[in-house]
């Protein structure tokens, strides 16, 4: 039970990898701040919400869950808001809950524990929302890391792409890359930790662009597959119009770099992706994958797609159809379009009716889900090296991951589980659209 004088936090997460990271670093300013963590509202003197704005409903999840806990402000309690929402909305956070204390967007988390020591003096209607335009990264020594078998490194912050439906490029702020030296330097310190898999994070990772000059994207991939000690290297996300060939090459040469590669689409139709202002068409993206296709391992294909964009026709909603038959993705996260603040697109009329918007994402998931249960089932009777994530007691099965990304459910009788971050090799016996099952090899 926390004291009256203890400073105890509470942070809950919403959104993305970038923002499960942001949480490791703010986590690891507050403990060095001398706060300790707790695992509810109720037991916290600070409460803070790390917010995503992707889309209307991860947004209003935000503000409802302020509501649900906003009883306790009278219980003397402080709460925070930080991350795309509080960037986005800034200060009028504070006239629909006026409880909040604190509004921070990710790029000034720099000064969060100047922004504590004012929350702790008393002070209310804090806010770092001024540093958009900021050239500095967000670098700590004092990361917390959550994850016990994968360290994130944020390689590159913020996005210039300004795609007509999304709000990062205000939330986040401009786009900056860390020093290869730099980020080198945590895949050291992240190997010495023990961690054996590290994911290489950006809103558009190979965008990175090293302020030293010393390395492209692929040559710090490769770099980073040469620590020693790192066995699987991962990046999230790709963007297609900064997508080369040399990704491929390294993705060849070193084994250490996994056979998986996210590659948001969008939209299958060259003029939806045109008044998305994504900068390419299909066939220019589809050029990348058949690079990738042609790779010496087979890499895992997996995309991100927004169906009923304004003005997006049955004929483009069949041209994504079409690009979803001809990849043959292992993973597709599709969205309805949804209207955000401050985007170009809210001045496009969202002409295509909700049901409209839910029928065409449904059949691309029914289409989808076909397409993975064929893919999935080719890896029947192979042995493959997986690493431990978890433990699923109930089944009597572990949950692990290939290097494809896929999860991996190995059936397992033994009272004593393998640790997270530990590997196996396994026989794949059995598939659904979504994992694999396998027995120990
Ligand atoms: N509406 C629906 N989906 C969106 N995404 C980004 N912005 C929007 C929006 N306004 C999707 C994109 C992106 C993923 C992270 O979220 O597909 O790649
Ligand atoms: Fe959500 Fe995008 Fe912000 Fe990540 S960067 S938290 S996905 S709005």
């Amino acid at each position: 039970m926390a004291t009256a004088t203890e400073k105890t936090f509470y942070l809950e997460t919403f959104g993305c990898q970038m923002n499960a990271h942001d949480s490791e670093k703010v986590i690891g300013t507050l403990l060095n701040q001398g706060y300790r963590q707790v695992q509810t509202e109720e037991e916290a003197n600070l409460i803070l919400y790390n917010t995503c704005s992707i889309r209307d409903k991860a947004e209003q999840k935000v503000f409802h869950r302020l509501n649900d806990y906003k009883a306790l402000y009278k219980a003397g309690k402080r709460f925070g808001v930080l991350g795309c929402v509080a960037q986005q909305e800034g200060e009028k956070i504070f006239e629909r809950a006026p409880y909040v204390s604190l509004v921070s967007g990710s790029a000034s988390y720099r000064k969060l524990p100047e922004m504590l020591a004012r929350l702790e003096a008393g002070e209310g209607r804090i806010t770092g929302l001024d540093d958009r335009q900021t050239e500095e990264t967000f670098e700590t020594e004092f990361t917390a890391r959550q994850n016990p078998y994968r360290g994130y490194i944020t390689i590159i912050e913020g996005c210039d792409k300004f795609c007509a439906y999304c709000v990062v490029p205000y939330t986040r702020g401009k786009e900056r890359s860390r020093t290869s030296g730099s980020v080198l330097e945590e895949a050291r310190r992240i190997a010495d930790l023990g961690y054996t898999e590290i994911q290489l994070l950006g809103q558009n990772v190979n965008s990175y662009r090293d302020p030293d000059g010393k390395m492209s994207f692929a040559e710090l991939l490769a770099a980073v597959g040469q620590v020693p000690g790192i066995r699987r290297v991962r990046f999230t996300t790709s963007h297609p119009r900064d997508f080369t060939r040399d990704i491929v090459e390294a993705i060849d040469a070193y084994p250490t770099l996994c056979d998986h590669v996210h590659l948001p689409v969008q939209s299958g139709s060259s003029r939806v992706l045109k008044a998305m202002a994504r900068e390419y068409s299909s066939d220019w993206y589809l050029e990348r994958i058949s690079w990738l296709k042609a790779a010496r391992r087979q890499i895992s294909l997996s995309t991100d797609i927004i169906v009923g964009f304004p003005g997006e026709t049955d004929e483009d909603f069949i041209q994504t159809m079409n690009l979803l038959a001809q990849v043959e993705y292992d993973c597709v996260f599709a969205f309805k379009y949804s209207a955000r603040p401050n985007t170009p697109a809210l001045v496009m009329i969202d002409s295509i009716p909700e049901a409209e918007k839910a029928k065409r994402l449904q059949v691309l998931l029914d289409r989808q889900r076909e397409i993975q249960r064929s893919n999935y089932a080719k890896h029947i009777g192979q042995t493959m090296e997986v690493m431990v994530e978890g433990q699923n007691p109930a089944r009597a099965q572990v949950a692990a991951r290939s290097s494809q990304n896929k999860s991996v459910n190995v059936n397992w009788a033994k009272p004593i589980a393998p640790a997270p971050g530990s590997y196996m090799q396994v026989r794949i016996t059995a598939s659904h659209p979504n994992s694999l099952v396998a027995e120990p090899a």
